[in-house]
């Protein structure tokens, strides 16, 4: 699989690395990211400076079934390309047919987000990635297996060798994934397009929508920014399913019982199914959720109340968010 990404080689500019910290002889090929227009930098960590060699060699891990036990589930099985990086099915199922606990999330855009998981409970891209390699339900794969079978393939040893200057490792893994995965970005959406200027990007039905969604309709007070969320874990009245309780579940504050990290609606329309479990199939059965003010659940959000919206507006809403649609994103080309 070629991707084309498009990296500002750095090492020319000295200032962008300059404020980091970053020792000179840990600077292989230092890179910086090239973001689209209105967004902000994305956050590299000083111990995993960019390289375009680690994101080649991360691309081809994410890629590549081998780094399960059965040799038959790699990351994208679960974060499809096409999907925007999400998965279709309403739960991911890993290796021996395996059903996990929830619905992958689009990874586009990930390097903004500060708290991974649905429940925010992995702090870096970097310590995220061992938890799908590790888990029974997704790669089931030993780690010193991986190492070994990694190390195998002079090809690797050989990509290894320039991003790292040494070998296969678990901390080299993690970073090439997490280095790669930070280049997955996409702000080329129709509306972005309409934010820069080009006022008939949008249809007059799709702007009434965006009026909706910022004005009656309320979502922007949790999807906001660039990105649509706000990164705040919040209870949106999804009825409890045993056993997620989501932020609750890594906090064991009751407060925060069914709280789950307001996901970015970006490429939305192609990320189906919706919510933690899948459990809504499509975007019109999501505006209904929100129309009817969730359900009745303990801890649900203020924020969150019947909008009687007619269907007009229903429609109007559902079409706005079609047109955050990034088409460039799905065919693995980034932006
Ligand atoms: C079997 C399916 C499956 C596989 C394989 C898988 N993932 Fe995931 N991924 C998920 C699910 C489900 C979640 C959400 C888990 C949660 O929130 O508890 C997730 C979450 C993530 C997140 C956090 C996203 C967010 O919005 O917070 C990242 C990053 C990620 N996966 C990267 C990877 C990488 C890298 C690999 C390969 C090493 C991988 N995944 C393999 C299913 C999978
Ligand atoms: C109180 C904050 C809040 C408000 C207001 C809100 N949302 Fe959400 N939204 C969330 C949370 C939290 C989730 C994830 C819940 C879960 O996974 O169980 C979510 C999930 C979604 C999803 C599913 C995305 C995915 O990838 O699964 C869509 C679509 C969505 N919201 C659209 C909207 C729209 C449209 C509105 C306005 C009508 C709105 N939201 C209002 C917090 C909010």
């Amino acid at each position: 699989m070629t991707r084309r990404v498009h990296i500002l080689i750095a090492f020319a500019l000295g200032i962008s690395l300059a404020g980091c910290g970053i020792a000179d002889s840990d600077v292989r090929d230092p890179a910086v990211l090239d973001v689209p227009t209105g967004f902000e930098p994305i956050p590299i960590p000083d111990h995993n400076p960019l390289t375009a060699e680690k994101v080649a060699l991360g691309e081809r891990l994410f890629f590549d079934p081998h780094l399960s036990e059965t040799g038959t589930v790699s990351c994208a099985s679960c974060h499809l390309t096409e999907a925007a990086f999400a998965d279709p099915r309403p739960i991911s199922i890993g290796v021996h047919g395996r059903i996990g606990e929830r619905n992958s999330p689009s990874l586009v855009n990930i390097g903004y987000i500060n708290l991974l998981f649905w429940d925010g409970g992995a702090l870096t891209l970097e310590a995220q990635a061992l938890a799908p390699l590790e888990a029974d339900f997704e790669m089931n794969m030993n780690l010193g297996d991986l190492i070994s079978r990694i190390g195998e393939d002079p090809s690797y040893a050989a990509e290894f060798d320039e991003a790292f200057g040494e070998g296969p490792s678990i901390q080299n893994v993690t970073q090439a994934l997490a280095s790669f995965q930070r280049t997955i970005r996409s702000g080329g959406s129709r509306f972005d397009r309409f934010e820069a200027g080009a006022v008939d990007a949008l249809s007059a039905a799709e702007r009434r929508g965006m009026e909706l969604f910022n004005g009656k309709a309320n979502c922007a007070s949790c999807h906001a920014g660039f990105l649509f969320t706000n990164q705040a874990f919040e209870n949106n009245g999804v009825a409890f399913t045993y056993p997620d309780s989501g932020r609750a579940r890594i906090t064991i504050d009751p407060a925060d019982f069914m709280e789950f990290r307001v996901p970015s609606l970006r490429n939305v329309e192609k990320t189906a199914p919706y919510m933690h479990d899948g459990r809504f199939a499509t975007l019109e059965d999501v505006i209904e959720h929100y129309d009817e003010g969730g359900s009745d659940v303990r801890n649900k959000s203020a924020l969150i109340e019947p909008l009687r919206l007619t269907e007009s507006e229903k429609g109007d809403l559902v079409a706005f968010l079609h047109t955050l649609t990034d088409e460039v994103i799905l065919t693995g080309l980034a932006p």
